[in-house]
């Protein structure tokens, strides 16, 4: 086994001057990553922390963490209430991250960005909103064998209410959609495609232009579920021309609680509120209410204002160094971690689809994840392990759990050596 930051020449080779230069550059940004996220240079059973948990949460750099505490400090107040100062500061606060929302998603208006708590409630909005108002018995709702619990659950829920069946596009041992399949599936009693555009537990990046495509064929809209694809792979949703588009900030290295669910104007303006409270509304009295415009009709309540500030930040952050730079990082990393792991004896990787994020779930005979996992994290080295919420799909592979690496900007080939390392450990003592 060759491991090292910079044995990147996968036939074991000498690498050229030009790739080593790269390799080098790409070394020097990433340390310098690095510094901007505290959580790193913290130890755990006297080790320095390797964090490869990313698509569960990522770690925040100083510039959210700071945004948070000093929104708190010098502006806390209300937003769209109060004539104070203070008042339209953080109204202004909050509203610029709608702004910056748009633009990180190339959204056309400010309106179609609706924040709330996170993927799981921009889907259960839409499922309670738009699903409630229009789906009827002997419709159907079509999502795949990969699906997130959040992209399965509220449409079982909304089957439940309205007699609406679910159709499930089946996953192939790759780990990739049967797209032939998704297409027979698609009929004119459809009424909603909602397909994840990456795959938490596989890392599959789903062929959603072409899911799209076909669907808008039958005038049927799309949900893409965002929450594993907006860290890591550009989501510009004029581009992909979905319908409506889900994500979490704290999986784009912003605060917890907060989210967003983009949706096209034209679709959002005719759905009914999800939610009733204060700022939904225009006018209130007992004989009847109205509703306030978009995006406001979905927002009802106090909204995480200060959660809404971080992901500001949060999306600064990433947009000053640039998805390029990322994905390039993160794509490098998984096919050098993809080669170090596959070789392991014993070991079986879930989810080899032609195109992936750096995500890579496995399983070893004999040992059980949960062994694995808790190895390593007396390693210091934080991985995930279980079902992932993807107990379907768990199911398709005949597994009850697996372990799942999955990487973000500030991760190394170093960190993957020390982890590589680990797992050959780990089958040594559970042999
Ligand atoms: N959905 C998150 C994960 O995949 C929590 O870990």
């Amino acid at each position: 086994m060759k491991m090292g930051e910079f044995n990147m020449n996968k036939q074991g080779g000498t690498s050229d001057a030009s790739t080593v230069e790269s390799e080098i550059k790409t070394h020097l940004l990433v340390q310098h990553w690095r510094k901007d996220f505290p959580i790193l240079h913290t130890s755990l059973y006297g080790k320095p922390l390797v964090y490869f948990d990313n698509a569960a949460t990522t770690q925040k750099p100083s510039i959210v963490i700071e945004a948070e505490n000093h929104y708190y400090r010098h502006i806390n107040a209300n937003v769209h209430r109060g004539i104070h100062t203070l008042s339209q500061q953080a109204t202004e606060a909050f509203e610029a991250t709608r702004n910056k929302i748009r633009q990180f998603i190339n959204a056309r208006y400010e309106h179609e960005i609706i924040f709330v708590r996170g993927t799981t409630e921009a889907i259960n909005l839409v499922a309670q909103s738009f699903g409630r108002s229009r789906f009827k018995a002997g419709d159907e709702i079509i999502i795949s064998a990969m699906e997130h619990h959040s992209n399965i659950v509220p449409w079982q829920i909304l089957c439940q209410q309205t007699g609406a069946a679910l159709r499930i596009v089946p996953v192939s041992d790759d780990g990739e959609l049967d797209i032939n399949a998704y297409q027979a599936l698609l009929k004119p009693k459809t009424k909603l495609v909602a397909i994840t555009h990456v795959s938490n537990t596989l890392g599959s990046i789903n062929p959603v232009k072409t899911i799209i495509k076909h669907a808008h064929e039958l005038h049927v809209p799309v949900l893409l579920d965002g929450a594993q694809a907006i860290a890591h792979i550009p989501a510009d949703v004029q581009d992909l021309d979905c319908d409506f588009y889900a994500f979490s900030s704290h999986k784009l290295y912003g605060p917890t609680g907060i989210g967003v669910l983009y949706g096209k104007a034209e679709l959002l303006d005719e759905m009914p509120p999800y939610q009733g409270g204060g700022d939904m509304i225009s006018s209130v009295s007992f004989e009847g209410t109205t509703y306030n415009k978009l995006p406001y009709k979905f927002e009802a309540g106090t909204p995480n204002i200060a959660g809404a500030v971080g992901l500001g930040a949060a999306v600064d952050y990433l947009t000053a160094i640039g998805l390029d730079a990322i994905v390039k990082h993160e794509q490098s990393l998984l096919s050098y971690a993809t080669e170090l792991i596959a070789n392991i004896p014993e070991l079986r990787i879930i989810g080899n689809a032609t195109q992936k994020t750096g995500i890579i779930s496995w399983v070893m005979a004999g040992v059980h994840p949960h062994d694995i996992g808790t190895f390593l994290d007396r390693q210091a080295i934080a991985v995930r392990t279980g079902h992932h919420c993807t107990m379907p799909l768990m199911e398709r592979f005949g597994v009850p759990a697996t372990v799942r690496a999955s990487f973000a900007l500030y991760n190394t080939k170093n960190e993957v050596d020390k982890l590589v390392s680990a797992i050959y450990q780990a089958r040594e003592l559970f042999k």
